[in-house]
């Protein structure tokens, strides 16, 4: 595996790749990497001649500088790591690399970006946008892979790429969890114990709310998740909302759409937690 710290040594690395036209598969991660990463990049590895990880803990989608500095770093078990699974190239830049300039562009995702993370992280998809646009225009990516875990991401990755018209393929992975549930994060890693076995049971309620899908509007059944994951030792609820999988809206029925996604944000002590299910 390649070790590449430069854009222009990336450049140099993927000329032979662009010249075969063999396909580039990119992972774009900020590393303490987990097995949720490591599904990424065998998908990647898996349909791609070249698959390249970008691990950059991106200042500009952190909205909280506490946040930013506790962001778990471990890079040599994440070099051994991505050795092992087989990656081709470790894209790991340093931030002037990525800004050499401060970026102010602001991306208008309309709705999509208003609420859940959106609206309680101000800021923090305008931040992720400036960072997956770069990695794109670095990489040229055939296909970039990204997990159901941050649901929203998602949505707003896809968004970005169709408004900027980015040749690029989003591929969704689904979430990878620990065997008690508990969907795999980075941010785990500061949790006690304790902490870690309380929060594994957001995963039970979100399932437990399956079966009571029948029996209250949407609103209602939020408002029952939301006490229940209260009632749980060292959790607290920042959202839960059931929302259309497409436009991210919370519904009053459930007639409103095929796809409806139940998101949350917990705290657990002082880290924050996200997870999502679908119903129906
Ligand atoms: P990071 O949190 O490191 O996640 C990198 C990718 O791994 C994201 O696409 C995320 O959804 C996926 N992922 C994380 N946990 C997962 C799990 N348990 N199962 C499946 N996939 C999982 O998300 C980011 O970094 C950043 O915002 C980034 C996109 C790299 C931009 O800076």
């Amino acid at each position: 595996m390649k070790i590449i710290r430069t854009v222009s040594a990336l450049n140099q690395a993927l000329q032979p790749v662009r010249c075969n036209g063999d396909s580039i598969g990119l992972v774009p991660t900020m590393g303490a990497l987990h097995e949720g990463h490591a599904a990424l990049i065998r998908k990647s590895i898996d349909e791609n001649r070249c698959t390249v990880v970008s691990l950059f803990v991106n200042p500009t989608q952190f909205n909280n500088q506490q946040d930013l500095q506790l962001y778990p770093r471990t890079p040599e078990a994440d070099q051994q790591l991505l050795e092992q699974l087989g990656v081709d190239l470790l894209f790991a830049p340093p931030v002037e690399e990525v800004y050499p300039e401060p970026d102010r562009r602001q991306f208008d995702f309309g709705l999509l970006d208003k609420v859940m993370e959106g609206a309680y992280r101000p800021g923090h998809f305008n931040g992720v946008a400036q960072v997956v646009s770069r990695l794109f225009s670095f990489v040229q990516p055939d296909k970039a892979y990204f997990g159901k875990k941050d649901f929203q991401q998602l949505a707003i990755v896809r968004e970005m790429t169709h408004r900027l018209q980015i040749p690029v393929e989003i591929v969704a992975v689904p979430t990878v969890r620990e065997p008690s549930g508990l969907a795999m994060s980075s941010r785990n890693l500061r949790l006690t114990p304790r902490q870690r076995e309380n929060a594994s049971q957001i995963w039970r309620v979100l399932q437990n709310s399956l079966l009571h899908q029948g029996n209250f509007t949407p609103q209602e059944l939020a408002a029952r998740v939301a006490d229940e994951i209260n009632n749980i030792p060292d959790l607290r609820v920042e959202y839960f909302a059931i929302v259309d999988g497409y436009s991210l809206q919370p519904l009053t029925s459930w007639d409103e759409s095929e796809w409806p996604v139940g998101c949350v944000a917990v705290y657990c002590g002082e880290v924050r937690l996200i997870d999502n299910i679908r119903y129906r």
